[in-house]
């Protein structure tokens, strides 16, 4: 599903004076390297052999009770038994594959979606049926038409900040796509990688808090710490923890101890609430040049997100505009970005889409890159 496209492209973004817009990646800058020795100490102190040692499928305990606080931050109830821990959010991805999707099963997905679940859920075979999105992410409508005439094993959803997008389902859709789930037994995955990223605006409650026997949530301090790292968590409603630590336990037993332990310590010692703000004033400003360049230099046939947080905008050309084109043409000038046509199940869907990434450069290189990017799609307009 264009996963090999998307690997051509990012190894033209790494050539050198290439401005990229295309990457997925939080800014090296935003991973507190400064207390990494001291987080190091701490575990060693506090943990001792057990950090090194084989430990739970479900995950390291201390983890598990650290990550109590900052779900309920967020909405959402739990108690350490019920957090589990996957390698990465993608963890939980393909451990819901395993255990949920059969050859030819059905998975909804939002048009456009995150590609990496689409290459998490594929090696399983399912087919998939779109819901339609609009400004406000997930239309509930096409949710309910969906589910009504099709055998949907699950929904896969990133209701805040969406990877492409940067869209967020509002409040009100959010508790009618909960009511909808209950009304048709149906189950939800909500892989929320991005909430924490907000740069303005109030955070939304989670569908999970409306409606945990229905949801399996989804998260990442990929983000909000460091993403070589590995450590996701997430909440399913029972039987399916149990499936998907049993799926785990044959892929690598747990997720690495150590750095379980080093997040742990993260959270638990106030670091993360310390570091969040850093990592937020840093996006703040990038995000606020490239919707500013976009403003000066895209042409006016042009429409785009604006995204209260995350890391991504997402532009849309005029009937007729083929991205893949503008690409090769703004590769030429120095600047890579992500047409917006892999990110979509359907062949022919999202010719005239891009997605932009704004955290991976300075203000300054935005600016210009987009100045460029902006003159390319002048010329081909
Ligand atoms: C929507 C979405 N889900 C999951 C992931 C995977 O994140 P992790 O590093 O936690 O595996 C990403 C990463 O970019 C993402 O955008």
């Amino acid at each position: 599903m264009g996963a090999s496209a998307i690997r051509e492209i990012l190894k033209v973004v790494s050539s050198p004076g290439m401005i990229s817009l295309a990457g997925g990646i939080p800014a090296p800058e935003s991973f507190p390297l400064e207390i990494m020795e001291e987080l190091t100490a701490r575990v060693i102190r506090r943990f001792g052999a057990a950090a090194f040692q084989y430990d739970l499928t479900e995950g390291y305990f201390p983890l598990r009770k650290a990550l109590v606080d900052l779900l309920a931050k967020r909405g959402v109830a739990a108690t350490p038994g019920q957090i589990h821990i996957s390698s990465g959010s993608q963890g939980v991805l393909d451990g819901l594959g395993k255990i949920l999707i059969g050859p030819g099963d059905i998975v909804a997905v939002e048009a456009p979606t995150y590609l990496g679940a689409i290459q998490a859920f594929n090696p399983y075979e399912p087919k998939y049926v779109c819901v339609e999105t609009d400004g406000g992410g997930v239309v509930p409508e096409s949710l309910e038409e969906v589910l009504d005439r099709h055998p949907v094993k699950f929904v896969y959803l990133v209701p805040t900040f969406q990877n492409p997008t940067g869209r967020t389902i509002p409040l009100e859709r959010r508790r009618r796509i909960a009511q909808i789930a209950i009304e048709r037994g149906a189950l939800l995955v909500e892989d929320d990688p991005y909430s924490a990223l907000r740069y303005r605006g109030n955070p939304e409650p989670t569908i999970r808090s409306f409606a945990p026997e229905n949801v399996v949530y989804a998260s990442t301090l990929s983000k909000t710490f460091a993403p070589g790292l590995r450590i996701g968590f997430f909440l399913a409603p029972a039987p399916l923890d149990r499936w998907l630590v049993l799926g785990k336990q044959g892929v690598d037993l747990h997720t690495s101890t150590f750095n379980q332990a080093l997040a742990a310590e993260y959270m638990g010692g106030g670091y993360l609430e310390r570091q969040l703000p850093r990592i937020i004033d840093l996006y703040r400003p990038r995000q606020e040049a490239m919707l500013d360049a976009m403003d000066r230099f895209f042409p006016s046939s042009y429409s785009w997100t604006h995204p209260e947080g995350g890391m991504f905008i997402w532009a849309q050309g005029p009937a007729g505009t083929d991205t893949e084109r503008l690409y090769h043409e703004a590769v030429k000038r120095n600047v890579a970005f992500v047409p917006g046509r892999y990110f979509y199940t359907e062949e022919s869907a999202g010719q005239a889409t891009m997605r932009l990434n704004f955290t991976m450069s300075d203000e300054t290189t935005l600016g210009r890159g987009i100045e460029t990017l902006g003159g390319v799609l002048r010329e081909y307009a």
